[in-house]
């Protein structure tokens, strides 16, 4: 398997993993093809993504693809942030394998989960924001 420079560069060295405290949105989300679990993290104001962290319990590329991910949504306003989709985080990393894509799925989703819990914790409607597909039970710790 083939994997570009960017892709094992994030990789190896991971930007934005962790947590944000009091973060304004947090998202979770299973992916049902490997079992793997992303959580994003959001801090929001004024309408603008100010900083976004991860983490997983997944493989490479799906820690590649959210590294990239939130690399990507940072300083972005919302609307913005959504056209942040798992393909233009692949373009981004100059692709996936094929069998690789669904990963890069988890961190679109997260994402996404992320935005609509900001939007329901602020009473606010989100347009384009489809609500979130998967939603891991609650006793999934990661
Ligand atoms: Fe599960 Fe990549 S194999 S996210």
């Amino acid at each position: 398997m083939e994997y570009s420079e960017k892709v094992m560069d994030h990789f190896m060295n991971p930007r934005n993993m962790g947590t944000i405290e009091n973060a304004s949105g947090v998202g979770r989300v299973g992916n049902a093809k490997c079992g793997d679990i992303m959580q994003v993290y959001l801090k929001i104001e004024d309408e603008k993504i100010v900083d976004a962290k991860f983490k997983t319990f997944g493989c490479g590329a799906a820690i590649a693809t959210s590294s990239m991910a939130t690399e990507l949504v940072k300083g972005k306003t919302i609307q913005e942030a959504l056209q942040v989709t798992n393909k233009a985080v692949m373009e981004a990393l100059d692709g996936l394998p094929p069998v690789k894509v669904h990963c890069s799925l988890l961190a679109e989703e997260a994402l996404n989960a992320a935005l609509w819990d900001y939007a329901k914790k602020n009473n606010i409607v989100i347009n384009g924001l489809k609500e979130p597909v998967k939603d891991i039970e609650e006793h999934c710790h990661i």
